[in-house]
């Protein structure tokens, strides 16, 4: 399938079906789904979700809504995880940025690797205005990947969507295009080359 993106270490391209039984894998990972608004039912529509990856894939680069992508080793084609742009309902100069990585590829910087290289696809190649995220108000993790990608926190949205059994507040983090470009020229974000 075509790569997207191309990070020191990451090889970020569209989803294929046969991505379907990794995604399966980290789906029936409660540690990974803990804090997760599921972009698929857990049961049984996982195909469906990579069935419209594919098809957003396939549109007119100027209806597309959706980048559901994947996330593989450079070196070892090995899957890691799933990478998401999504455009704002209401503003197409404005997305929304989402990660997914397997547990046993956690802390490896892999996330902030993927988010920063998300935002520089967003700003240099989309060209839009603003890129955001939102986690989970517990999910310290992703709001430190966010965080380190040069992201402003913006506020907490209480308790604004059902998850399984109580309501997600969540953490709001947004970047500007001017604010990353002016980041990006003094250097100050951090290079998609982990530095561990
Ligand atoms: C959140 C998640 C994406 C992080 O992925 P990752 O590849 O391990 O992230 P990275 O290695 O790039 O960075 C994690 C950072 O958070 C820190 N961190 C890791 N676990 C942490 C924790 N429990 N609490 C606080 N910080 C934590 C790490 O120290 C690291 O910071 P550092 O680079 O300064 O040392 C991953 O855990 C995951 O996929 N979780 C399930 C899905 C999810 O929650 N996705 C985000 C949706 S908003």
């Amino acid at each position: 399938m075509e790569t997207l993106i191309k990070t020191p270490r990451l090889n970020i391209r569209e989803m294929a079906l046969s991505d379907a039984d990794d995604i399966r894998d980290y789906a029936d990972d409660k540690e990974v789904m803990r804090y997760l608004m599921l972009w698929f039912d857990m049961d049984n529509n996982i195909e469906d979700f990579v069935s419209h990856g594919i098809r957003q894939a396939q549109r007119n680069p100027d209806e597309r809504k959706e980048f559901f992508l994947t996330i593989q080793s450079l070196n070892e084609d090995k899957f890691i995880g799933t990478a998401i742009i999504a455009f704002d309902h209401d503003s197409s100069s404005s997305a929304e940025i989402g990660y997914i990585i397997k547990q046993s590829e956690w802390s490896k910087g892999y996330a902030t690797e993927t988010a920063q290289s998300l935002i520089r696809y967003c700003f240099e190649v989309l060209k839009l205005h603003r890129v955001f995220g939102k986690c989970d108000k517990l999910n310290s993790s992703s709001a430190n990947v966010m965080e380190k990608c040069g992201m402003t926190y913006e506020g907490t949205l209480r308790e604004h969507i059902w998850l399984r059994d109580h309501w997600r507040s969540s953490r709001l983090y947004g970047i500007i295009d001017r604010e990353y470009f002016a980041k990006t020229a003094a250097g100050l974000l951090k290079s998609e080359a982990h530095s561990k």
